[in-house]
Formats: structure tokens, sequence, C-alpha cells
């Protein structure tokens, strides 16, 4: 049935273009929301569509952009644009690098990230039904400014979009905007292009004239108004960058809801569009769960916590914590107040407790760190308990070593591990040790000398303060306590 075939679509996605009222260094698209930058958006749209080309106009900071499409689409055609300005001239040089097309072109802006695949798959809907030259995404803001405004004539049809900076009062007082998102059948777009001029506010060669040009022509261009006004937001500065990345957020959170995550606060739980959560996870407020990070069914993260990168095993806990490529066992606990570094590995049931700082260390099965410790460099076998104040010395200011404890150490209060450092399986340590050699399986290491009093000190050295006084209090009444004794005996 080759008559109902659809036709070929091209997507031409325009990222040429400064983005002055950004005021920044990076280009405008490479900005990011959701973990993504704002054209890795709109190129992950265009490739859901599995387009037959898909095309990217560039000119601005060109090699930096090019890098990150290519890191994400290596398929993609890369288009230069010239210096001739606008986003007419855009799609014009997109178009000529596909001589041969003549099905359906997709026009998208590098700047448009939210737009989704039900409000993409409508307008590309209503093109093909409708059989007209182009068809344009629209929708109804409460604040228009900055956008091309749809200016319909009287029978309802789209005559021409005219850009704010064009526009007369009455015109600018449309709330039909123009997404930047529209479809045309290639063949008339190749027609119209070429007359596009640059008569307008910024003598740029504008795409939305096409539209105009199009109707003379005595060509039907049609109108598809996304139901959610989201979808058609477009990013030129920061204040819309922000509320992008948080209407971005909004729908990540609610997927998840959807999806059996329990998310206390969505306002304050930012999730990358790349984050994974399983079943009954638990978010608690003020929670970043950032990049590849995945967490496991059961598993409680927050509040106050950020996870980078990470794997949280299942039914894990992890509070007010800061972890950056860090795995954490199935039913581990971490927190509250710890930082855990790239390379940390913590094993089923063990903890990084309150105020531990972890880097490049595997903390073995049912092994604990729980107080007040610094963690780098080092292997920690299983059952394992390390007492408040461990600090591995694992820097001697040339080079950094491992410290390696066995299974089943037990190690006393406030100890300093000087690496390279071996402690061997079941080995203990004294209370304020400072282990320079290696320890044996099974021996006590005590590295402090004896504790000597010598009596009378205060009195003698610090005569009349406060402390010697309470001394000699404490002494005569030691003494009185004493001779009482006596007589009862
Ligand atoms: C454009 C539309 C406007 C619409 C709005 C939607 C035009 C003339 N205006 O305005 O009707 O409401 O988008 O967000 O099209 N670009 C190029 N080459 C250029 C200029 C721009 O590739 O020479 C790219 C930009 O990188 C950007 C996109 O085209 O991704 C839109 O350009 P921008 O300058 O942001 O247009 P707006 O003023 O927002
Ligand atoms: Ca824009």
């Amino acid at each position: 049935m080759s008559e109902n075939t659809e036709p070929q679509l091209a997507v031409v996605i325009l990222a040429a273009g400064q983005g002055t009222r950004m005021k920044s260094t990076l280009p405008k698209v490479l900005h990011r929301i959701g973990g993504r930058p704002l054209l890795g958006h709109v190129l992950a749209t265009a490739r859901g569509l599995q387009p037959e080309n898909l095309l990217v106009v560039v000119r601005h900071e060109r090699d930096m952009v090019v890098g990150a499409v290519l890191e994400d689409a290596p398929d993609v055609i890369v288009v230069d644009q010239d210096e001739v300005p606008g986003t007419g001239r855009a799609v014009e040089m997109a178009i000529a690098r596909v001589p041969d097309f003549t099905g359906d072109v997709l026009v998208l802006s590098g700047d448009v990230p939210l737009l989704d695949d039900e409000t993409l798959a409508g307008l590309i809907r209503t093109h093909r039904r409708s059989g007209a030259a182009a068809t344009l995404l629209s929708a109804v803001v409460g604040d228009a400014s900055g956008y091309g405004r749809v200016i319909r004539d009287a029978g309802g049809g789209v005559q021409r979009i005219v850009e704010q900076k064009d526009a007369t009062d009455e015109e600018a007082a449309v709330s039909e905007i123009n997404a930047g998102v529209y479809v045309f059948q290639a063949a008339a777009l190749r027609a119209h292009i070429s007359l596009v001029g640059t008569a307008n506010a910024q003598g740029e060669r504008y795409l939305t004239d096409v539209v105009a040009l199009m109707r003379d022509s005595r060509l039907s261009v049609g109108v598809s108004q996304a139901t959610d006004a989201a979808a058609a937001l477009g990013v030129n500065d920061r204040v819309q960058l922000s509320e992008a990345a948080r209407l971005l957020n909004a729908r990540t959170v609610r997927r998840w809801q959807l999806e059996g995550a329990t998310i206390l606060d969505p306002a304050t739980t930012w999730i990358d569009v790349t984050a994974n959560l399983a079943l009954d996870v638990t978010v608690l407020p003020n929670t970043h769960i950032l990049r590849a990070t995945t967490v496991a069914e059961g598993a409680t993260v927050g509040p106050d916590t950020s996870l980078v990168d990470c794997e949280v095993g299942p039914r894990a806990t992890v509070t007010r914590a800061d972890a950056t490529l860090a795995v954490i066992g199935a039913g581990a606990t971490v927190g509250p107040f710890a930082y855990l570094r790239p390379g940390t590995y913590l094993g089923e049931r063990g903890k990084i407790g309150t105020f531990v700082e972890t880097k490049n260390s595997t903390i073995g099965e049912r092994s604990k760190v729980p107080h007040l410790s610094y963690i780098g460099d080092t292997t920690i076998g299983t059952g394992v308990n390390l007492g408040a104040g461990a600090i591995t010395a694992n820097y001697d200011d040339i080079a950094k070593h491992r410290t390696e404890i066995g299974d089943e150490v037990h190690s006393g209060s406030h100890n300093v591990f000087v690496a390279p450092v071996r402690i061997g399986a079941g080995a203990k340590t004294g209370a304020g040790a400072v282990i320079r050699k290696d320890v044996p399986a099974g021996a006590l290491a005590l590295s402090v000398a004896p504790q000597r009093n010598v009596e009378g000190w205060v009195e003698t050295n610090r005569p009349g303060t406060a402390a010697a006084d309470a001394a000699a209090g404490a002494r005569s009444a030691q003494k009185a306590d004493d001779g009482a004794q006596e007589e009862d005996g």
C-alpha cells in the first residue's frame, strides 16, 4: 500500500545564533537543564522521530557546538551558516545540503528544549492530514514578550508571523506565539526561502517571513496549537533558562512518582533526565539526583543530599550527603553529613557515618566508618569497625599510598594510618595509635607512650589559679574521705 506511505522526514535544528541575551561565553544552546545541554534535549527529541536526515546549523562557537553534537549524535549533518544572519538563511543553507530530499522538513530551534514527543507528533499529524505547504506550532501564553506573534486573517487562517520588534501595539497584544517549530513540504520551502528579504528591525533573513510568502502564493499554512505552553518555551536569557529547568524537572519528578517513587517535595528535588529511580524509592526534600545516578528499590535518599553519577543499592539510606562517582551497597547507610568522593565503594550493610570523607576506597560488607574520619586510597575488608577519628595519611607530599585493612579489624579511637601500611585480619589498635608499621593478623598495635602522672604539678607550678584551688579542694576532700574510711575500719 505504497500510497499510504508517509513522506520522508528531514529535521533541521537551528543552533547557529550567538545567544546574546544569555550574556555568556558559553554558546546558548550548550547551557544545561536537567543534566543536558539545551541542544541535547532537542537532538534527543529529533532522533526519536528517526528522520531520514538530521541536520544541525552552526556558526557561533562552531567547534564547541559541533563537539557537543557529535558526542550525542555522530550521524548528524553539520551545516555551517555563512555570515548572512537570520533563521531564514540558516534553513536555506540546511536544505541546500540535501538537494534531492522531497519529503517533509521539520525545523526545530536549539533553544526550545521542552518540546515533547506528543506535541511534536500532533504537529506532524496536523500537517500531513491537512496537506498544507507549511504548519507551524503555536502556543497561547500569558507573557508573549520576545516571541513572534501569530497574526490570523478574518477566516482564522494564519496570515503571517510578526516579530516583537516589528510589531504594532495591536499585533504585540496578540497572545498566540510562534514556537519556532515548523513542518514544511520540502518543495514549497525551497521555492519560498530564497525570496525572504531583510526588511525588518534586525536586518536579518527571518524564516518566519516564509509564512506570508507562501500565503501570497496561495498556498495553505496551518497551525497546531500546543496544549502545554511549556513545550513552546524558548530560552533566550537566564531567567527563561531557570524556568525551563524548573518545568523540565517538574516533568521528571512527576514521571518518577508515577513509576512508583515517593518524592516528598517536588519543588526542592532535582532529578536529571539521565538518572534512574526504582520502585519504592523515597526522596526527601532538598535532594539532587544527577547525571547517571541510579537509586535501587526501597532506598531512601535525602534530605539535603546531592548524588552525581552514583549507584545507590537496594534499601540503602543516604542522609545529608554529597557523593560523586560512589557505589553504595544494599542496605548500607551513609551520613548524616558525609562526603563521598570518586571511587568510593561501600559494601552491603556497610556504614559511612557522620562527618566522614572517603575517596578512592573500598569499604567491605558490614564494615563501618561511623564518625569523624578521612579514608582515602584504602581497602577495608569485611566486618571492620574503625573507631571515631580514623585518618588515613595517604599522601607523603610526593605520592599517594594505599592503606589495607583486613577483615574483622577493630581500631581504637583517633588512629592515624600512615600509608603505605597493612593491618592484618582480626587485628586491634589502641586509642590514639599512629600506625606506621604493618600490623600482623590478630595483633594488638599500640604506639602511644604509657601515661605518666606528675602528682601535685598544678599546685606547684600554677599556684593561686582556679585549677590549683579546685585541685587542692579535691585533694583535701579525698583525704577526709580516706580518714573516715580508716576510722570505720
Ligand atoms: C525566533 C522566531 C520567533 C519565535 C521564537 C521562538 C524568527 C525570526 N523568530 O525568535 O518568531 O517566536 O524564535 O522561540 O525566526 N539561529 C540560527 N541562525 C541565525 C539566527 C538564529 O541558527 O542566524 C538559531 C538560534 O541559535 C536559535 C534559533 O535559531 O536556536 C532561534 O533564534 P533566536 O535568535 O533565539 O530567535 P528568537 O528571537 O527567539
Ligand atoms: Ca529564541
